[in-house]
Formats: structure tokens, sequence, C-alpha cells
């Protein structure tokens, strides 16, 4: 897969420099003759591709498209591709690493290959533009803002066609890239990664189209004007973000404090939400069940904190009393969280972690719900890591010793799908962490950051 990778990068970036090296010889005179206006175009990109929204961990947007946009209407498909080019290699970005990134400290082929992503996107934008008859606002003259309405309205269907040919091509290149790189099936990456982004990337096209009707009336005074509401737009990205980031936090305190009670499992709901990652991802689980998932994962045992600590410490082996009080902190995690709505199938998830594959487990009452995917996922974890820890009873096992008393309860206690899921899962995170790096970043409207 990493050689498939290696490949379908070097293509990218092949196909995209010649598509752009040759058009432009063929239309120089466009570019020569703008290249005052292109360079202005592509400084406000730049300031836009440098304002990159993280979404996710492995993902990011911006607003550069509507500047991209503007020049795409004002000059044709090759002098914005050149606009998109010196937008994403003038852009210095957050992406919350801890340092601000640009072409000097990012990988060659990170920048060659987001290059290459938005070169090909705005080409196959602009021409498909051309193609069905959409015309150019450069060097034409307009009588007042109706007959420029009017200009866009009769372009209206070539625009509608060149903005989606730009999204599915920049989002089709980097979900190719993630999928060579993560081995993930690449539609499903698409719907979970980029689907949720096309109805924002078109109201920064008419963001576009507006900063363009601006442009030609008035000049490039209007384009840094109408910079404060395009940066409103990104703010709606802001406040996504922020609301993601703020629940994840949350769970991440919760999940905390039970560590804070018991000094055995410290670390251990991080590592069973990395494991869950890892399985989910060799199984080719949707976005939104993934991220489901490693809200459960992380909070799968916060119901321990209604076990006294006494218990949840104690040296020695537990009596009955005791592990029946152990065996209650599922249904005492589902009665806690069960207001939250946006954690409501991670609820189902989390009472439903110690049913084994064969129905047996507590509390039996969740014994339905210990058949999801999910709910084997976190149970097969769970004793991958409570196997591979030091507790107050045992010292930890080795993991080939764990994986392999783990693949003879495959059947009983845990889905042999999800055993299988494990091993695979084990060996891509633990024997190659440094020949294996994790993907970063997209921006783009997405562009790739995975090394
Ligand atoms: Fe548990």
């Amino acid at each position: 897969m990493r050689r498939i990778w290696v490949l379908y990068l070097g293509i990218t970036v092949a196909v995209g420099l010649v598509a752009l090296g040759v058009l432009t010889w063929f239309a120089r005179d466009a570019v020569l003759a703008n290249w005052k206006a292109l360079l202005f175009l592509a400084a406000m990109g730049a300031i836009a591709e440098s304002q990159a929204v993280v979404i996710s961990k492995d993902r990011a947007i911006t607003v550069a498209f509507a500047v991209n946009l503007c020049a795409l209407l004002m000059f044709g498909p090759v002098p914005a591709a050149w606009v998109a080019l010196v937008s994403v290699l003038g852009a210095v970005s957050d992406f919350g690493h801890g340092k601000r990134e640009h072409i000097f400290n990012t990988p060659v082929h990170k920048t060659l290959f987001n290059s290459a992503s938005y070169i090909l996107s705005m080409i196959a934008g602009g021409y498909a533009y051309a193609a069905l008859g959409g015309g150019f606002l450069a060097g034409r003259a307009f009588a007042g803002f109706a007959a420029l309405f009017a200009f866009i309205g009769a372009n209206l269907a070539p625009l509608v066609v060149a903005i989606l040919a730009y999204i599915l091509v920049n989002t089709g290149t980097v979900a190719l890239y993630l999928t060579f790189f993560t081995g993930r099936n690449t539609i499903r990456q698409w719907f979970g990664q980029f689907l949720w982004s096309i109805p924002s990337l078109f109201v920064i096209g008419v963001l576009g189209i507006i900063i363009t009707l601006m442009y030609q009336q008035f000049g490039w005074v209007a384009v840094v004007l109408f910079f404060g509401p395009l940066m409103l737009a990104r703010y709606t990205f802001v406040l996504y973000s922020s609301l993601k980031k703020g629940y994840l936090d949350t769970i991440k305190a919760l999940s905390s404090s039970i560590e804070a009670k018991d000094v055995y499992t410290v670390g251990h709901s991080k590592r069973v939400e990395e494991l869950c990652e890892g399985m989910a991802t060799v199984l080719d689980l949707s976005a939104k069940r993934m991220e489901t998932l490693r809200y459960a994962a992380l909070l799968h045992d916060v119901g321990k904190i209604g076990i006294p600590e006494a218990i949840l410490n104690k040296p020695g082996p537990l009596n009955k009393e005791e592990r029946e009080q152990i065996r209650r902190h599922p249904e005492i995690g589902a009665h806690m969280l069960g207001g939250i709505e946006f954690l409501a199938d991670a609820v189902r998830i989390i009472r439903a972690h110690h049913i084994a594959y064969d129905g047996s487990g507590y509390p039996s009452t969740a014994s339905a719900d210990g058949q999801l995917l999910e709910a084997q996922i976190i149970c097969t974890a769970d004793s991958y890591d409570a196997m591979t820890t030091d507790r107050p009873y045992r010292p930890a096992m080795l993991r080939e010793r764990a994986l392999s008393e783990i693949r003879r309860l495959s059947g009983t206690q845990f889905s042999p799908t999800v055993v299988d899921a494990l091993e695979r899962a084990i060996h891509r995170i633990e024997p190659l962490p440094a020949a294996a790096p994790a993907p970063q970043e997209l921006t783009p409207a997405h562009k790739a950051e995975a090394s």
C-alpha cells in the first residue's frame, strides 16, 4: 500500500505540474498581461490559506477558494491555477502542532501534492466552466451592477458545474491520497471526510462571486473590503471546530476523573481509545461510527466513579460482594451519561462493553447491545490492555501471550472478526511506530498533510 501511495503521489504531482506547464504555454498572454492582478489575488489567497481552521486531527478547511474562484471568473483557468498555487505556497498555517507551518518546514512531498491537487482542481473547474460556455470578465465593460448580475445569471449553470468539478477533483485527490496512506475504503473515506463540506464550499463560492463583482466594478480595494465577510464565513468553521473540541475536552476530563481514583488504570482509557481507533480503521468503520466509538472508549469505565476506592485499588483478589459492586460500573456509567444527547449511541456501547460475544457477561440486560460491533471492539481492546498492563493482583503479560489468550477465546468471549482486527491493528501500531507516520491535517478547500 505504501508503494502505491508513493506511486499515486508521484503521478498526481507529475500530471499537475506538467498540465500547468503546458497550459501556461498556451495561455501565456493571459498570465503575463495580468501578472500584477494575479499577484495581488495570490497574496489575498495566501492570507486566506493561512487562516486554516482545523476541523479534526486529519482535516482542516480554508476560505481561499473564494479568491481562487474570483481569479477564475476574471482571468480564466490557467491564471486561476497560478493564483491557487502561489496561495498554497505562500501560506503560513497553524494546525495546532505548536508551530506555524510553511513551505520551508513542511515535507517537500506534501507541498508538491497539495500544489498539484489545487492546480488540477482549478484546471478541472476552469475548463468545465469554459467548455459549458462560461465567460470571463477581464477586459469587459459592464454598465453597472444590473449588467454584471445578468452576466452571472447567464453563466450560472457553468458556474455550478465548475464549483462541483473543483470540489470533486480537490476532495477526490485527497481522499485517494488518504486511501493509499491508511488503506481505508475511498468512497467511505470521501463520504465521511468530505461530503459535509460541499454546502460550505458552495457558500464560499457565492462569496467568491460577490468578491468578483466588486473587483470588476471597484478594483482591488473592494476585494480587501470584502475580506471581512469572507473571514466571517471562516468563523462558522471555527464555531464548528470549537464545538467538536469542546465535546472531546469534556469527555477527556470525565475520562481522566476515573483515573484519579483508580491508580492502576492511569492511561487505560486513552490506550483503549487508540486501540479501538486502530481496529475501527482495519474494519473500515465510517467516520461517524469511529467518532462514537472513540467517545465510548474514552468513557467506558467512567461508572467506576461510583465504586469505592478501597475496592478499585485492592491489592489482592476481590470477594464475591466486591466483584458484584465492580460489575455495576457499566450501568452506573450509562446512567451518568444517559441525559447527554450527543452521547446517546456511545451510552449503549458503554453499557454493553462487558458483554461477551457468546452473550455472557454483565449486565445481562445489555446482552442485545453486546452484539454491537463497537461494544465487541471495546470489550476486546479493554481485555488486551488489561492483560498487558500491571494490575494490583498480577504483573503485565507479554504482548504475544495476551494475543494468544485472546485468540484462544475467539468465538466465545470475543468476536472472531474483532480478534482478527485487533491482531492487525496491534501489528500496525506497535512494531512499526517509526515506519508508519500518522496522518495529520488536510486543508482545502482540502489539502493533504499526511506524511
Ligand atoms: Fe469496564
